[in-house]
């Protein structure tokens, strides 16, 4: 049986989780707005993949005989001034993640659950990928700045992401 307090630090999680999924919704809702079909079809792999990371929470809480308690999902920003700034927001809210992440650890780790560590060791692997992902996209935007060839060319180049089912645990 889980503990209380990591029960209500994995909930905490699961609905930062679905917050992250609708944060990615509303910034492929603003790339079609764009056009900018490449950076929309990243958003939308990348709402996927929080959806999965929620999941994969909820289903490991059920699985240890926790309870599920969703709570009510954060409105997330509708308008940014640039692709950029876009991903200025989406670097700072994977790194906020990390940092739940560790918290979370920290609780599997303070009433000694080992399962839930090893378990949770995954979402901190993931949270090192994403902000290197995040970092790339980041860093071709600020040196092409304001070229709008050079935004199309890399709009192709996220039309290629595809969305795989990550083995979570
Ligand atoms: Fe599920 Fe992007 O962290």
């Amino acid at each position: 049986m889980i503990s209380e307090r990591l029960e209500n630090a994995i909930n905490e999680q699961i609905n930062a989780e679905f917050y992250s999924e609708y944060f990615y919704l509303s910034m492929y809702a603003y790339f079609e707005r764009m056009n900018l079909q490449g950076f929309k079809n990243w958003m939308h792999v990348q709402l996927q993949e929080e959806h999965a990371h929620a999941m994969g929470l909820f289903e490991y809480l059920q699985e240890r005989g926790g309870k599920v308690v969703l709570n009510k999902v954060e409105q997330p920003k509708t308008d940014w001034n640039s692709p950029r700034e876009v991903f200025e927001d989406v670097l700072k809210h994977e790194q906020l993640v990390t940092s739940k992440i560790n918290a979370l650890l920290d609780v599997a780790e303070e009433v000694k659950d080992r399962a839930a560590v090893s378990f949770l060791d995954w979402y901190l692997k993931e949270q090192v990928e994403e902000e290197s992902n995040v970092g790339d996209v980041l860093k071709t935007l600020n040196l092409i700045c304001d070229d709008k060839q050079c935004l199309f060319m890399l709009d192709k180049e996220l039309a290629s992401r595809t969305f795989n089912a990550p083995a979570i645990g």
